[in-house]
Parts: structure tokens; C-alpha cells; sequence
């Protein structure tokens, strides 16, 4: 087990009837899970993921080979789940890669820059609608697929592009079937916060050139150890209770801190997969994140002294694999040769040491993810335990950690606004 949570602060101020009641519920939901008996229960496919076949996954192996080896660039079209999975796992571990995502907004600058360097190198687009019908990725595919066309012609273009969706409806799906594109299903109960193991991720994910051996690797030691009803041995149900607790003596914002810009992508995709799931009738924690030590010199002060209703969990790498020594300076002006031969891990490590200790001294209730180190298994295995945490956790809240109705409101709304035709 790589990833680590220290709860020891936030437990030594509980009160023990607090552990008393939701440590019990949490094992309670999990149960739930287990026996695929609670609320949502058509949409529990992610489970299984962590434990598909690589040779199952031989066709998405063959694609994202071709497309890693060609050495083009790959234009991710989706939203929502539909790309921060793969933008998390794809940033997180190779900063600098072949994957372009698109779709994600509506604004204009972003797709035009796109296009400019579309100009300039050969591409390969991969579109990803679990329904086929939002309107940012359909829009940012047409502009694209156009674009693809004129560049390579329409019969080159087909086979450059690859469309990821429901096996049976949507427009998408109507669209790649007629135009002959090649496609990867979506399964449809696995919902979209939690796809990344489907084709969604994956196909990103072995294109960027990265392991998914080592992913599966890491999604199963995350399942296995996230299914076990022990509260002491299970990362997922202490997280899952420590946050209900949390929640009932008013602590309604949690903010996930990281030391490593790197990661800030694991951060969105937690905000959806948290806020997603969670916010239903009223209730749910407020998921928000902050890069440190960026934003101590911006939200630094509402954190150690501003309304006390948050808490905050921490991310942290425990070992880098690159590192850079401060050096040592004759002249000595800037004053930090108290600093030089130091590592700058070690500062960081420092850093984050000196704002646990400062935020447990303002009442911000603290605990923290350890990181053995950036790879895909760890990082797989930690998006595991958040997985599972979120459905204990909004099954604590009684509420279905699976479906989103306040998103599908926002879409029907855009429709009416845009005059889309009922029937399509
Ligand atoms: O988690 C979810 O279900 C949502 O965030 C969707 O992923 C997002 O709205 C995109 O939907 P679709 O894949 O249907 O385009």
C-alpha cells in the first residue's frame, strides 16, 4: 500500500461519540456497496474496472499504440468526466505529453490557439460524449472535424478520428456510425466522474504513453483495500467517516491542498467526483483546492483565520524523482545561504509542515494523503480510495452518490436558451 492518510490530528478532537456513531454507519454504506443494494445501484460498474483483463482492452491497446507511435498529437474532446480523468492521470505523470483537451468550455481563444498549432503538426482526435448530446464537446468536435477534413481530406480524416460514447444512443454515436469512425463503448453503468478506467481514460492514457498495467495494478490494490470492513485498515471508510463528522459539527467546505502544481488535476477531477456526487437536496460538503504554497499568498488568510467552516485534507509526495539543490551564494545578498546544499523537497517538505502546523493552530481541522511517490499505480490507487470515499460518504449523507441532476438542469437549460429542436 503506497498512498498513506494521516487522521491522527482530526482524531485527537473528535469526541468518541462522534467515531462511536459514523465509523459503524460508514462500515454500514460500505456494506451497502459491497452488496450493490444502495441507491444508484445500476451505476456500480466501476467497480469491476480495476479488474478488466489487458487482454479484454486489446483493441483500445492497439489505437493508443498507433497513436503514441505515430507520434502525433491526440485533441481530447469531452467534458466533466469525460476528460478530467485522463487530464488528471496524463498531467499528473507526464506533464509534458502528445494530448491536447478541448471541449471542456465554450470560450473561443483557447480552440483558436489549438488550431494554430493543428496547422503545424499531424493529429489524431478523440471524441468522448457518454451521451453524445453536450453541447461544448459537439460544438468543439464540428469546429475540429472540419478543420481534419480540409486538412487531410474526408476519407484520411475518418480514420484519424475516434469517437468514444454509448454503445446504442446519441447523436454522437448516430454521427461516428454513418461517417464510419472507429468507436469505443462507454459502459452504461459506469457513470461519467467514474470512467476513467473505461475507454474515456484509457485510450488518452496509452496514447500519452504511460502504463496500464501499472494503473490496473494500482486500482486494484485501491479496491481491495478499499473493500475491507475494518475502519482501522481501510483508508476509504476513515476518510468517508472523518468527512461525515466533519460535515455534522459544521465544517461544510473541505479543501483538498497540494504541494506540487503537478498534481492540480487530481484536485479537479476530486472537486467533481465530491461535488458531483455529494451535492443533492441540500446538502453535501463544498469541494474546493488550492495549490500551496501559490495560494497561501492568496487564500492563505481566509484558511488560517476566516469563518471557521472548512477543513482540509492534504496531498503530498512523499519522494520526488527529480530534485534541485539551492546553491551556495559568496556574495550572499539575498540571505539565503542559510538555505544552500538544502534540496528543495526538503523546503517544501518544510512548507508543508509549517502550514499543517499553522492551520491546526487557526481551527482548520487537518489530515493528509501521503504520495509514496508519483507513479501510475500509486496515483491509480489513490484515485481508487477518493472513489470509494465519495460513495461512502454521500451514502452517510443519504443521499444517491451516482447521478447528477443538477448538471443534466444546466444542459436542458442551455438547450432552450440555444433554441435546440425537442426531438434531437
Ligand atoms: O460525471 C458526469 O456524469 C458528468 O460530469 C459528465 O461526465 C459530463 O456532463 C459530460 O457528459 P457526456 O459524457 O454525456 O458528454
Amino acid at each position: 500500500m503506497s498512498i498513506k492518510y494521516d487522521d491522527s490530528n482530526l482524531l485527537s478532537s473528535f469526541r468518541q461519540k462522534n467515531l462511536n456513531k459514523f465509523r459503524p454507519k460508514t462500515i454500514e454504506s460500505l456494506n451497502l456497496l459491497i452488496k450493490r443494494n444502495g441507491e444508484g445501484n445500476e451505476f456500480l460498474g466501476w467497480l469491476d474496472l480495476p479488474n478488466q483483463k489487458i487482454d479484454e482492452l486489446s483493441d483500445l491497446i492497439k489505437v493508443g499504440n498507433e497513436i503514441k507511435n505515430s507520434n502525433n498529437l491526440l485533441v481530447c474532446i469531452g467534458i466533466g468526466g469525460s476528460y478530467l480523468g485522463a487530464k488528471a492521470v496524463i498531467s499528473t505523470l507526464k506533464p509534458k505529453n502528445n494530448i491536447r483537451f478541448i471541449g471542456h468550455h465554450l470560450s473561443p481563444l483557447e480552440l483558436t490557439q489549438l488550431i494554430d498549432e493543428l496547422n503545424e503538426k499531424d493529429f489524431y482526435v478523440n471524441v468522448i460524449s457518454k451521451s453524445g448530446t453536450t453541447t461544448e464537446p459537439g460544438i468543439a468536435f464540428r469546429i475540429i472535424r472540419e478543420f481534419a477534413e480540409k486538412k487531410y481530406g474526408e476519407k484520411r480524416a475518418i480514420n484519424r478520428i475516434i469517437a468514444t460514447t454509448d454503445a446504442k444512443k446519441g447523436a454522437l454515436k448516430k454521427l461516428a456510425d454513418q461517417k464510419g469512425y472507429r468507436k469505443f463503448v462507454i459502459p452504461s453503468n459506469v457513470g461519467g466522474r467514474f470512467s476513467v478506467l473505461t475507454p474515456v481514460g484509457l485510450l488518452p492514457i496509452i496514447a500519452a504513453g504511460l502504463d496500464i498495467n501499472s494503473l490496473l495494478n494500482g486500482a486494484k490494490i485501491g479496491l481491495k483495500n478499499s473493500m475491507i470492513l475494518n475502519d482501522e485498515k481501510n483508508i476509504a471508510i476513515r476518510y468517508a467517516s472523518n468527512r461525515s463528522i466533519l460535515y455534522s459539527i459544521k465544517k461544510k467546505i473541505e479543501i483538498l491542498a497540494s504541494m506540487d502544481p503537478q498534481i492540480h488535476y487530481i484536485a479537479e477531477w476530486w472537486k467533481q467526483l465530491y461535488g458531483e456526487s455529494e451535492g443533492k437536496n441540500g446538502n453535501g460538503i463544498f469541494p474546493t483546492s488550492v495549490d500551496f504554497t501559490t495560494d497561501l499568498h492568496s487564500l492563505g488568510q481566509m484558511i488560517q483565520d476566516g469563518e471557521r467552516n472548512i477543513f482540509e485534507t492534504f496531498l503530498v509526495i512523499d519522494n520526488y524523482s527529480n530534485d534541485i539543490k539551492i546553491p551556495f551564494d559568496n556574495k550572499n545578498l539575498d540571505g539565503l545561504n542559510y538555505l544552500s546544499g538544502k534540496k528543495l523537497s526538503s523546503v517544501n517538505s518544510k512548507a508543508y509542515e509549517g502550514i499543517l502546523n499553522a492551520h491546526i493552530d487557526g481551527d482548520v481541522p487537518c489530515s493528509t494523503f501521503h504520495i509514496e511517490k508519483l507513479d501510475e499505480e500509486n496515483i491509480m490507487e489513490l484515485l481508487v480510495i477518493f472513489e470509494v470515499g465519495v460513495a461512502l460518504s454521500a451514502y452517510n449523507l443519504g443521499v444517491n452518490p451516482f447521478d447528477q441532476p443538477g448538471v443534466e438542469a444546466y444542459k436542458n437549460n442551455m438547450f432552450e436558451l440555444l433554441g435546440k429542436p425537442k426531438n434531437k
